[in-house]
């Protein structure tokens, strides 16, 4: 096991890489009271299908630790990632009886993390929360970092909250039965670390993409720690530091929220986020044609798309940049790439945003 530490000043906690579940109630009981994670219950947030596949594993580990657990279900997908998912998990909280005490341990992706972790930073105004990533892009992205929240009908996560886990369990393990699609999802996070923070990582993937799995956990553990020190510099995003994760985001969530959550997955959104964000880079001469190239070869030897299956009007993608939450007063923010490895944070012109667009539609 690797623990990497997210030195938040008030609500430190550690994320356990190479975790097997197993061994999570054991954990717990060992030195959870030691680390502020000692609860009497646990409201395991999951799917239906991951409940059957690894649920006794886990509520055995935890009943070793004399946790009561039971179980919430969500069906699988974004456009369940809303408040009306959020109100059936009050109700269960209500049913099972949680108390301040008690704790929600989150067993999934993004949507089941940043929805049950929703939830648990508002259940009486605030009750535990541990996240069991099974997915590539939570293990090292979405459990990190305290975002939690829901999307709106017409807006990407426009309702949350920064809320920190008391500890994130990671174990590979559970990657054995992710569907392949989803683990590329997962890269596209991984080739924006690679572009906004480290060109050892860009080269790693280089060289072993699209047969990443032996150098998976080397992978994950790069990462994470990427993200933790992130995190750590500016944990609400008001010192400019956090943003850099946006990268490829912003257009990616105008994707997103215009096709209805349904069309791409959120990885894939990203990564033509990307190329439009390189796009814009290579317009404004901070990037050069050759990086550009390396970051959509990447993106296609790992099976995302760099252009759109079906055009959306552009104008339509730019209204959608001036709500998210990322531009400010009615200016856009984009994260632009100078090199592999670094990123600048501008505010661009309509025209510059709409030539981004236009670059990746079919
Ligand atoms: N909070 C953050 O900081 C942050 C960061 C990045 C992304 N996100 C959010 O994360 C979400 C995307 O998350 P995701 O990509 O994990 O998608 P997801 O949570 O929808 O999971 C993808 C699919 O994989 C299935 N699945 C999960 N684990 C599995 C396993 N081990 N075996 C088999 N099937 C499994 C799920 O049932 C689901 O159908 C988006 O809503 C995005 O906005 C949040
Ligand atoms: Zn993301």
């Amino acid at each position: 096991m690797k623990e990497i530490l997210v030195s938040l000043k008030n609500s430190p906690y550690s994320i356990f890489l190479n975790a097997p579940l197993q061994r999570l109630g054991g954990f717990m009981r060992k030195v959870g009271f030691r680390r502020g994670i000692s609860p009497t219950k646990a409201l395991i947030v999951t799917h239906p299908f991951l409940k059957g596949r690894y649920g006794t594993i886990l509520q055995k580990s935890l009943s070793s630790a004399e946790i009561q657990t039971s179980f919430a279900l969500v069906p699988p997908g974004e456009k369940h990632k809303n408040l009306k998912t959020v109100q059936t998990l009050y109700e269960r909280c209500l049913e099972s009886k949680l108390d301040r005490s008690s704790c929600i341990l989150t067993f999934g992706g993004g949507v089941i993390g940043d929805t049950a972790g929703f939830v648990a930073a508002t259940y009486l105004r605030g009750i535990s929360l541990i996240h069991v990533p099974t997915t590539l892009l939570a293990m090292v992205d979405s459990s990190i970092g305290g975002k939690v929240g829901v999307d709106l009908p017409g807006s990407k996560n426009s309702v949350g909250s920064f809320y920190q886990p008391k500890l994130v369990w990671t174990d590979p393990q559970t990657l054995e039965t992710l569907p392949d699609r989803e683990f590329r999802n997962g890269l596209a996070e991984i080739i924006k670390y690679g572009v906004i923070k480290d060109a050892h990582l860009f080269q790693i993937l280089e060289k072993c993409v699209p047969n990443i799995k032996s150098q998976l956990n080397a992978v994950i553990a790069i990462c994470a720690q990427i993200k933790a020190r992130v995190v750590t510099q500016d944990e609400k995003e008001t010192h400019g530091v956090r943003e850099i994760l946006n990268f490829g985001h912003t257009i990616g969530h105008a994707i997103e929220t215009a096709t209805g959550y349904s069309d791409y997955k959120h990885g894939e959104a990203i990564a033509m986020g990307m190329c439009a964000a390189g796009e814009i880079a290579c317009d404004l001469n901070l990037w050069k044609r050759s990086d550009q190239s390396r970051l959509k070869n990447i993106i296609l030897r790992s099976g995302l798309p760099i252009r759109l299956r079906k055009t959306i009007p552009s104008r339509k993608l730019l209204s959608l940049l001036y709500r998210d939450k990322k531009s400010v007063s009615g200016q856009i923010r984009f994260v632009l790439p100078t090199r592999i490895g670094h990123v600048q944070l501008r505010t661009i012109s309509a025209s510059s945003a709409l030539k981004g667009i236009r670059s990746i539609q079919p």
